[in-house]
Formats: structure tokens, C-alpha cells, sequence
């Protein structure tokens, strides 16, 4: 069985991750997205639990994705659970700084290989981040963000 995991912070989910998400699910057998912080600390806008939440949400309609969370090094997961591939996509040369080293550690770590998918081009810009700020400020992130993650945005952000 050749399993992928995706991870991230993922603080919420975006349609870019949602699209890495689906295309990974096309090439390998399983995925798992990987939501990596600590459940007990709360840092972010959403808490671990309401990110996997949205993410099963999202992701329900693709059969061999399943969401689990992680406080630990990457590769201890991977080692524990006999994952030998990552996947994440890069948007543009930023991306790509901030992912060799990672990639290169993790490998030089346990072997764990790292696959980046370059971004579709409809989400290049697209970031949890910025969504975060565009909503705080009272903007549309519609189509940038599935329905639900932008209820969800608003009820936080709004409140
Ligand atoms: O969504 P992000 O914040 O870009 O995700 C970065 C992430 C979670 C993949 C990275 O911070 C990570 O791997 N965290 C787990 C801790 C770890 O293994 N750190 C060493 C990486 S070489």
C-alpha cells in the first residue's frame, strides 16, 4: 500500500491544499493529511479539532483521504506509520525556499522522499493566511475557500 501524507498547519483549509489533496489522492493509494501543531496549545485561529473537522468536511467525497494530527517531527509519524512519501505543493520560489530545507532534512533524517505538485494556477495566490486577513477586514474569500471553511472564517472572525 503506498501511502502519502500531506502536512500542514492548514489553519483552515484552502481550496490550493484541497486541490494538492485531490491530486495526491489520484496518484497514491492512500493519503492522509497530516494537521501538525499541538491539540493542547492554542495558537491560530482554529483549534487542531476544528481543522480536521473542516478537512473531513472538504475532503469526504475523495475515499482514500483520512485526516489525523500530529505535535511531533514529521518523520516520527512517518516512521510509525510506515509512510515513506510527502506531498505539498509549491506556489512559487518562496515556497520552494522555505520547502528545500525541510525536504532535505527530513530526508537526510529517516529517507522520507518529499513530491511537490505545483500549484494549480487558479490558487498560486492563495494562502490561509491572507484568507485570514481578507476576512478579518470584512472581504470575500469566496472561491478561494470552500463554503463551509468560509462560514466557519466568518463566525470567527466576525464574532
Ligand atoms: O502549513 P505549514 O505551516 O507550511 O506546514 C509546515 C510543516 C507543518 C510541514 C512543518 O512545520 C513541519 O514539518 N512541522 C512538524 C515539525 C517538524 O518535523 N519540523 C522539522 C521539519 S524539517
Amino acid at each position: 500500500m503506498t501511502t502519502a501524507v500531506c502536512p500542514g498547519s492548514f489553519d483552515p483549509v484552502t481550496f490550493g491544499h484541497l486541490d494538492i489533496f485531490t491530486r495526491a489522492s489520484a496518484q497514491f493509494e492512500e493519503v492522509t493529511v497530516l494537521v501538525t501543531g499541538n491539540p493542547h496549545k492554542h495558537s491560530g485561529l482554529f483549534s487542531i479539532e476544528e481543522r480536521m473537522a473542516l478537512i473531513r468536511e472538504v475532503t469526504g467525497h475523495l475515499p482514500n483521504v483520512t485526516v489525523d494530527f500530529w505535535a511531533g517531527l514529521l518523520v516520527d509519524y512517518t516512521t510509525a506509520h510506515g509512510v515513506t512519501a510527502l506531498v505539498k505543493g509549491l506556489r512559487s520560489s518562496l515556497d520552494y525556499d522555505y520547502e528545500l530545507p525541510m525536504a532535505q532534512m527530513n530526508r537526510r533524517l529517516t529517507g522520507v522522499e518529499t513530491f511537490f505538485l505545483m500549484t494549480d494556477e487558479r490558487f498560486g495566490y492563495v494562502s490561509s493566511s491572507l484568507c485570514k486577513e481578507v476576512v478579518r477586514y470584512g472581504g470575500d474569500v469566496s472561491g478561494l475557500v470552500p463554503e463551509v471553511v468560509h462560514e466557519a472564517m466568518k463566525a470567527k472572525l466576525r464574532e
